[in-house]
């Protein structure tokens, strides 16, 4: 039986009908090839008046997607959608992701306007009140509420209602941004580290449920990157003040993410269009199968500590 199934596949084969090259070329045509990967589809992306999320908006559309860029600060949020082209492209919606009523309304603003949800991207984020903290014994159990608020409810919230719209026709992708800070201690505060932490859990939990309904969840870890958070965070650790750079501030911070962060040789710096590029591969029917998935972006910097040699 085995053997007649056999014949009839080297035969189709023979006869150009399918096998093996028939069937590769067949996958690779539509694949990652193809610049327009998100041709249909609609997102929502948090956080997307600034930095990685105003980038990946823009990444996104540029494949073909629709998006509603949602964020709290207006005016940045307007101008972002504004040059994306338009309404039909692209609008602005306020919301502050610590409030669920209004993560709700971002996703039934983009079903209402473009009659479904393909993508969610949970991507709003905060450092927290200081970038240098304070020894643990001091910690502001106040600033760490506010933290967990915007870096994990925001996203568990972000998932809830994406999944409220996604699964019942089940399809859908939710990303979510984590952070290397999540994966390895002692680079960002305790509530910065520990809500990037559990943002991961929270996208394998997920996942777990809702693989099976046909929506997809997986997180994408950034390392430092010079947005107007990454920047914060160097100036704090500098001991800059805050606000505008002048041109020696901007040369120093550049060296910082270009040079001394910078795991990557071949004058290769990672940018936040590196997480826009892994955010549309995710979002893309070329990762249906990729689900509870924790993607570092972060150019090599997890996957090694060097050795202490002690000096001769
Ligand atoms: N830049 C880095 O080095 C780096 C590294 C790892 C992870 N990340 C993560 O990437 C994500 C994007 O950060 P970024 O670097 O683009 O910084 P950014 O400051 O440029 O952007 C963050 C955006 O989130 C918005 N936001 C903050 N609180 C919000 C809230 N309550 N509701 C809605 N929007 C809110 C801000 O207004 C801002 O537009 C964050 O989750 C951050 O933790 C950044």
């Amino acid at each position: 039986m085995m053997f007649r199934a056999m014949r009839a596949v080297l035969s189709a084969a023979r006869s150009g009908a399918g096998g093996r090259a028939g069937s590769s070329s067949r996958f690779l045509s539509g694949s990652s090839s193809d610049s327009r990967r998100l041709a249909g589809k609609v997102a929502v992306i948090t956080g997307a008046a600034s930095g990685i999320g105003r980038v990946t908006a823009a990444e996104f559309v540029r494949s073909g997607a629709r998006v509603v860029l949602a964020d709290v600060q207006d005016d940045l949020g307007r101008a972002a959608a504004a040059e994306l082209g338009g309404p039909d492209t692209a609008c602005y919606t306020r919301c502050d992701v610590t409030d669920e009523a209004q993560v709700a309304a971002a996703v039934d603003l983009a079903v209402a306007r473009h009659g479904r949800l393909d993508v969610m991207f949970n991507n709003a984020g905060t450092l927290g009140g200081r970038y240098v903290a304070a020894p643990i014994e001091s910690m502001d159990m106040a600033d760490f509420d506010r933290v967990l608020a915007v870096n994990l409810r925001g996203v568990a919230a972000g998932i809830k209602h994406a999944a409220r719209a996604m699964a019942p026709h089940g399809q859908g992708c939710i990303l979510c941004t984590s952070s290397t800070s999540g994966a390895l201690a002692g680079s960002a505060p305790h509530a910065y580290s520990v809500s990037k932490t559990a943002v991961v859990g929270m996208v394998r939990s997920a996942a777990a449920e809702l693989a099976a309904r046909g929506v997809r969840v997986n997180a994408i870890s950034p390392y430092a990157i010079a947005t107007p958070m990454g920047a914060r965070a160097v100036r704090e650790m500098l001991g800059l003040p805050p606000g505008g750079a002048s041109e020696d501030e901007e040369e120093v911070l550049r060296r910082v993410f270009e040079e001394d962060f910078n795991e990557m040789g071949g004058g290769v710096v990672l940018g936040a269009e590196d997480i826009a590029r892994a955010a549309v591969f995710l979002a893309s029917d070329d990762a249906r199968c990729i689900t509870g998935h924790n993607l570092m972006v972060d150019g090599g910097f997890s996957v090694a500590k060097p050795l202490n040699v002690p000096a001769s």
